[in-house]
Protein backbone atom coordinates (compact mmCIF):
# COMPACT_ATOMS: atom_id res chain seq x y z
CA UNK A 1 0.00 0.00 0.00
CA UNK A 2 0.72 3.36 -0.85
CA UNK A 3 1.04 4.69 2.88
CA UNK A 4 2.15 8.40 1.73
CA UNK A 5 -0.68 9.05 -0.55
CA UNK A 6 -1.53 12.43 0.17
CA UNK A 7 -4.95 13.74 -0.40
CA UNK A 8 -6.48 17.62 -0.22
CA UNK A 9 -9.34 18.51 2.04
CA UNK A 10 -11.77 17.98 -0.99
CA UNK A 11 -10.37 14.65 -1.81
CA UNK A 12 -8.07 15.77 -4.48
CA UNK A 13 -4.97 13.18 -4.51
CA UNK A 14 -1.70 15.27 -4.74
CA UNK A 15 1.22 13.02 -6.78
CA UNK A 16 4.78 13.22 -7.00
CA UNK A 17 7.21 14.29 -8.93
CA UNK A 18 8.15 10.95 -10.02
CA UNK A 19 4.30 10.13 -11.37
CA UNK A 20 4.47 12.57 -14.02
CA UNK A 21 6.79 10.38 -16.28
CA UNK A 22 3.55 8.02 -15.95
CA UNK A 23 0.70 10.08 -17.09
CA UNK A 24 3.22 11.38 -19.58
CA UNK A 25 3.31 7.96 -21.44
CA UNK A 26 -0.17 7.28 -21.14
CA UNK A 27 -1.37 10.80 -22.69
CA UNK A 28 1.35 10.03 -25.54
CA UNK A 29 -0.17 7.06 -26.14
CA UNK A 30 -3.57 8.42 -26.59
CA UNK A 31 -2.57 11.56 -28.23
CA UNK A 32 -1.09 9.71 -31.36
CA UNK A 33 -3.68 7.46 -31.30
CA UNK A 34 -5.57 10.65 -32.32
CA UNK A 35 -2.21 11.33 -35.09
CA UNK A 36 -2.87 8.35 -36.41
CA UNK A 37 -6.73 8.86 -36.98
CA UNK A 38 -6.40 11.76 -38.75
CA UNK A 39 -5.82 10.23 -42.13
CA UNK A 40 -8.87 8.11 -42.20
CA UNK A 41 -11.41 11.07 -42.18
CA UNK A 42 -13.42 10.47 -44.87
CA UNK A 43 -16.56 10.89 -46.47
CA UNK A 44 -17.48 7.29 -46.82
CA UNK A 45 -15.70 6.07 -43.74
CA UNK A 46 -17.65 4.29 -40.59
CA UNK A 47 -17.24 5.47 -37.18
CA UNK A 48 -17.24 1.57 -36.30
CA UNK A 49 -14.25 1.47 -38.42
CA UNK A 50 -12.80 4.47 -36.87
CA UNK A 51 -13.19 2.84 -33.71
CA UNK A 52 -11.72 -0.98 -34.80
CA UNK A 53 -8.98 0.72 -35.83
CA UNK A 54 -8.17 2.68 -32.65
CA UNK A 55 -8.96 -0.72 -30.74
CA UNK A 56 -6.16 -2.02 -32.97
CA UNK A 57 -3.87 0.93 -31.76
CA UNK A 58 -4.24 0.17 -27.94
CA UNK A 59 -3.43 -3.41 -28.59
CA UNK A 60 -0.71 -3.08 -30.91
CA UNK A 61 1.10 -0.53 -27.89
CA UNK A 62 0.65 -3.37 -25.14
CA UNK A 63 -1.64 -0.60 -23.73
CA UNK A 64 -5.27 -1.54 -22.12
CA UNK A 65 -8.53 0.82 -23.50
CA UNK A 66 -10.08 2.81 -19.95
CA UNK A 67 -13.56 2.63 -21.98
CA UNK A 68 -14.12 -1.08 -22.66
CA UNK A 69 -16.20 -2.39 -19.79
CA UNK A 70 -16.29 0.85 -18.33
CA UNK A 71 -20.08 0.63 -17.24
CA UNK A 72 -21.13 -1.50 -19.62
CA UNK A 73 -19.28 0.57 -22.35
CA UNK A 74 -17.95 -1.54 -25.31
CA UNK A 75 -15.81 0.23 -27.27
CA UNK A 76 -12.39 1.90 -27.68
CA UNK A 77 -13.45 5.58 -28.73
CA UNK A 78 -16.74 7.64 -28.52
CA UNK A 79 -16.92 9.58 -31.50
CA UNK A 80 -19.52 12.54 -31.58
CA UNK A 81 -21.18 13.84 -34.93
CA UNK A 82 -22.00 17.84 -35.33
CA UNK A 83 -25.22 17.99 -32.17
CA UNK A 84 -23.92 14.96 -30.62
CA UNK A 85 -22.16 16.78 -27.37
CA UNK A 86 -20.26 13.64 -26.17
CA UNK A 87 -20.28 10.05 -25.42
CA UNK A 88 -21.58 8.99 -28.89
CA UNK A 89 -21.36 5.38 -29.82
CA UNK A 90 -19.30 3.97 -32.49
CA UNK A 91 -21.13 2.05 -35.06
CA UNK A 92 -24.66 3.49 -33.89
CA UNK A 93 -26.99 4.85 -36.25
CA UNK A 94 -26.03 8.75 -36.29
CA UNK A 95 -28.80 10.66 -34.59
CA UNK A 96 -30.74 12.70 -37.11
CA UNK A 97 -29.83 16.89 -37.26
CA UNK A 98 -32.87 19.17 -38.14
CA UNK A 99 -32.64 20.01 -41.76
CA UNK A 100 -30.42 16.92 -42.30
CA UNK A 101 -30.39 16.66 -46.30
CA UNK A 102 -27.55 14.55 -45.96
CA UNK A 103 -29.21 10.88 -46.80
CA UNK A 104 -26.16 9.42 -44.58
CA UNK A 105 -26.79 5.90 -44.30
CA UNK A 106 -26.18 4.49 -40.48
CA UNK A 107 -22.77 5.66 -39.05
CA UNK A 108 -20.86 6.95 -42.19
CA UNK A 109 -19.19 9.92 -42.25
CA UNK A 110 -20.68 12.72 -44.61
CA UNK A 111 -19.18 15.47 -46.35
CA UNK A 112 -18.97 18.70 -44.10
CA UNK A 113 -19.38 16.77 -40.52
CA UNK A 114 -17.57 17.37 -37.80
CA UNK A 115 -17.11 14.97 -35.26
CA UNK A 116 -15.21 14.44 -31.74
CA UNK A 117 -13.09 11.51 -31.05
CA UNK A 118 -12.28 10.92 -27.31
CA UNK A 119 -9.57 7.94 -26.36
CA UNK A 120 -8.70 7.14 -23.08
CA UNK A 121 -6.01 4.48 -22.80
CA UNK A 122 -3.93 3.00 -19.57
CA UNK A 123 -0.49 2.50 -19.90
CA UNK A 124 1.34 0.76 -16.63
CA UNK A 125 -1.57 1.66 -14.56
CA UNK A 126 -1.65 5.89 -15.48
CA UNK A 127 -4.93 6.80 -17.79
CA UNK A 128 -4.43 9.06 -20.72
CA UNK A 129 -7.60 11.08 -21.56
CA UNK A 130 -7.69 13.17 -24.63
CA UNK A 131 -9.89 14.16 -27.52
CA UNK A 132 -10.25 16.45 -30.48
CA UNK A 133 -11.91 17.81 -33.40
CA UNK A 134 -12.24 16.45 -37.28
CA UNK A 135 -13.55 17.68 -40.49
CA UNK A 136 -14.52 15.79 -43.36
CA UNK A 137 -13.86 17.51 -45.83
CA UNK A 138 -15.09 21.13 -46.41
CA UNK A 139 -17.00 22.29 -43.44
CA UNK A 140 -19.32 25.16 -43.12
CA UNK A 141 -17.32 28.37 -41.87
CA UNK A 142 -19.89 28.32 -38.78
CA UNK A 143 -18.73 25.00 -37.59
CA UNK A 144 -14.73 26.03 -38.36
CA UNK A 145 -15.40 29.12 -35.97
CA UNK A 146 -16.64 26.68 -33.39
CA UNK A 147 -13.99 24.41 -33.90
CA UNK A 148 -11.54 27.24 -33.16
CA UNK A 149 -13.13 28.56 -30.34
CA UNK A 150 -13.62 25.47 -28.66
CA UNK A 151 -10.08 24.56 -28.91
CA UNK A 152 -9.33 27.96 -28.17
CA UNK A 153 -11.25 28.00 -24.98
CA UNK A 154 -9.63 24.86 -23.02
CA UNK A 155 -5.97 26.64 -24.30
CA UNK A 156 -7.79 29.45 -22.00
CA UNK A 157 -8.26 27.19 -19.55
CA UNK A 158 -4.98 25.59 -19.54
CA UNK A 159 -3.68 29.02 -19.06
CA UNK A 160 -5.32 29.42 -15.78
CA UNK A 161 -3.38 26.02 -14.12
CA UNK A 162 -1.27 26.88 -11.65
CA UNK A 163 -0.68 26.65 -7.97
CA UNK A 164 -2.53 28.83 -6.10
CA UNK A 165 -5.20 29.79 -8.85
CA UNK A 166 -9.06 27.74 -8.17
CA UNK A 167 -11.20 25.28 -10.14
CA UNK A 168 -13.33 28.63 -10.91
CA UNK A 169 -10.60 30.39 -11.86
CA UNK A 170 -10.56 27.48 -15.29
CA UNK A 171 -14.10 27.49 -15.35
CA UNK A 172 -14.27 31.04 -15.91
CA UNK A 173 -11.06 31.68 -18.11
CA UNK A 174 -13.18 28.80 -20.65
CA UNK A 175 -16.71 30.22 -20.04
CA UNK A 176 -15.70 34.00 -20.35
CA UNK A 177 -13.27 33.36 -23.73
CA UNK A 178 -16.99 31.20 -25.13
CA UNK A 179 -19.67 33.65 -24.73
CA UNK A 180 -17.81 36.65 -25.67
CA UNK A 181 -17.75 34.80 -29.15
CA UNK A 182 -21.75 34.21 -28.92
CA UNK A 183 -21.14 30.81 -27.90
CA UNK A 184 -22.19 28.68 -24.65
CA UNK A 185 -20.58 26.13 -22.62
CA UNK A 186 -22.11 22.85 -21.57
CA UNK A 187 -22.77 22.47 -18.18
CA UNK A 188 -24.34 18.63 -17.88
CA UNK A 189 -20.85 17.23 -18.17
CA UNK A 190 -17.43 18.34 -16.82
CA UNK A 191 -13.73 17.82 -16.80
CA UNK A 192 -12.64 15.11 -13.62
CA UNK A 193 -9.25 14.44 -12.07
CA UNK A 194 -7.47 11.13 -13.27
CA UNK A 195 -4.10 9.58 -12.52
CA UNK A 196 -4.19 6.04 -11.28
CA UNK A 197 -7.77 5.83 -12.26
CA UNK A 198 -10.18 7.13 -14.41
CA UNK A 199 -12.08 9.34 -13.33
CA UNK A 200 -11.84 10.80 -9.34
CA UNK A 201 -12.42 14.12 -7.60
CA UNK A 202 -12.35 17.13 -9.07
CA UNK A 203 -15.59 17.90 -11.01
CA UNK A 204 -13.66 20.56 -13.23
CA UNK A 205 -16.73 22.54 -14.58
CA UNK A 206 -15.80 24.74 -17.81
CA UNK A 207 -17.35 27.97 -16.26
CA UNK A 208 -18.25 29.20 -12.90
CA UNK A 209 -16.64 32.44 -10.95
CA UNK A 210 -13.05 33.45 -10.40
CA UNK A 211 -11.74 32.67 -6.87
CA UNK A 212 -14.29 30.08 -6.42
CA UNK A 213 -13.88 26.51 -6.10
CA UNK A 214 -10.55 24.14 -4.65
CA UNK A 215 -7.09 25.97 -4.58
CA UNK A 216 -5.04 24.07 -7.42
CA UNK A 217 -1.84 22.44 -5.90
CA UNK A 218 1.15 20.72 -7.64
CA UNK A 219 0.94 17.23 -7.70
CA UNK A 220 -2.86 17.38 -9.39
CA UNK A 221 -3.75 15.31 -12.17
CA UNK A 222 -7.09 16.39 -14.20
CA UNK A 223 -8.52 16.73 -17.10
CA UNK A 224 -10.10 19.81 -19.15
CA UNK A 225 -12.68 19.32 -21.81
CA UNK A 226 -15.05 21.79 -22.57
CA UNK A 227 -18.26 21.27 -24.45
CA UNK A 228 -18.91 24.16 -26.69
CA UNK A 229 -22.35 24.56 -28.49
CA UNK A 230 -23.22 27.13 -31.14
CA UNK A 231 -26.59 27.48 -29.91
CA UNK A 232 -27.95 26.84 -26.38
CA UNK A 233 -26.11 24.83 -23.49
CA UNK A 234 -29.00 22.41 -22.97
CA UNK A 235 -28.55 18.51 -23.31
CA UNK A 236 -30.40 15.29 -23.47
CA UNK A 237 -29.49 11.61 -23.55
CA UNK A 238 -30.77 9.60 -26.03
CA UNK A 239 -32.02 6.09 -25.25
CA UNK A 240 -29.43 4.10 -25.83
CA UNK A 241 -28.15 5.80 -22.62
CA UNK A 242 -25.01 6.96 -23.62
CA UNK A 243 -25.41 9.63 -26.55
CA UNK A 244 -25.58 13.37 -25.30
CA UNK A 245 -27.30 15.38 -27.46
CA UNK A 246 -27.37 19.21 -27.86
CA UNK A 247 -31.43 19.72 -27.11
CA UNK A 248 -31.80 22.29 -29.74
CA UNK A 249 -29.63 20.74 -32.23
CA UNK A 250 -27.31 23.19 -32.59
CA UNK A 251 -23.34 21.95 -33.27
CA UNK A 252 -21.59 20.95 -30.34
CA UNK A 253 -17.69 20.65 -30.43
CA UNK A 254 -15.25 19.73 -28.02
CA UNK A 255 -11.32 19.34 -27.27
CA UNK A 256 -9.19 17.46 -24.21
CA UNK A 257 -6.16 17.47 -22.51
CA UNK A 258 -5.35 15.66 -19.38
CA UNK A 259 -2.40 18.06 -17.74
CA UNK A 260 0.12 17.64 -14.26
CA UNK A 261 -0.14 21.04 -12.20
CA UNK A 262 3.58 21.74 -11.51
CA UNK A 263 5.32 24.27 -8.68
CA UNK A 264 4.82 27.23 -11.39
CA UNK A 265 1.93 26.14 -14.06
CA UNK A 266 1.31 22.92 -15.45
CA UNK A 267 2.46 19.85 -17.83
CA UNK A 268 -0.09 19.10 -20.86
CA UNK A 269 0.03 15.08 -21.05
CA UNK A 270 -1.76 14.32 -24.02
CA UNK A 271 0.28 17.01 -26.30
CA UNK A 272 0.16 15.91 -30.12
CA UNK A 273 3.53 14.16 -31.28
CA UNK A 274 2.62 15.19 -34.41
CA UNK A 275 1.49 18.65 -33.79
CA UNK A 276 -2.34 18.08 -34.96
CA UNK A 277 -4.29 18.73 -32.07
CA UNK A 278 -4.98 22.49 -33.14
CA UNK A 279 -7.87 22.45 -35.41
CA UNK A 280 -6.17 24.31 -38.43
CA UNK A 281 -3.14 21.72 -38.78
CA UNK A 282 -3.95 20.70 -42.00
N1 LIG B 1 -13.20 9.75 -22.19
C1 LIG B 1 -14.41 10.25 -21.61
C2 LIG B 1 -14.00 11.36 -20.69
O1 LIG B 1 -13.47 12.30 -21.19
C3 LIG B 1 -15.18 9.20 -20.87
C4 LIG B 1 -15.78 8.21 -21.76
S1 LIG B 1 -16.55 7.01 -20.82
C5 LIG B 1 -17.24 6.02 -21.96
O2 LIG B 1 -14.10 11.35 -19.50
F1 LIG B 1 -17.60 4.97 -21.33
F2 LIG B 1 -18.22 6.66 -22.55
F3 LIG B 1 -16.34 5.73 -22.88
CO1 LIG C 1 -12.15 12.92 -19.68
CO1 LIG D 1 -12.13 11.72 -22.74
Amino acid sequence: MDDKMRVTKEGIRLYDSADFAGMHAAGKLAAEILDRVAPMIAPGVTTAELDAAIEAMVDEAGAVSATIGYKGYKHASCISLNHVVCHGIPGSKTPKMKNDKTGRKHDELVEGDILNIDVTVVVDGWYGDTSRMYKVGKIKSFADRLIQVTHDALMEGIAAVKPGNTFGDIGHAIQKYAEAQRMSVVRDFCGHGLGRVFHSPPNVLHYGRPGTGAVLEEGMFFTIEPMINLGRPETKILSDDWTAITRDKSLSAQFEHSVGVTADGCEIFTLSPAGKFHPTWD
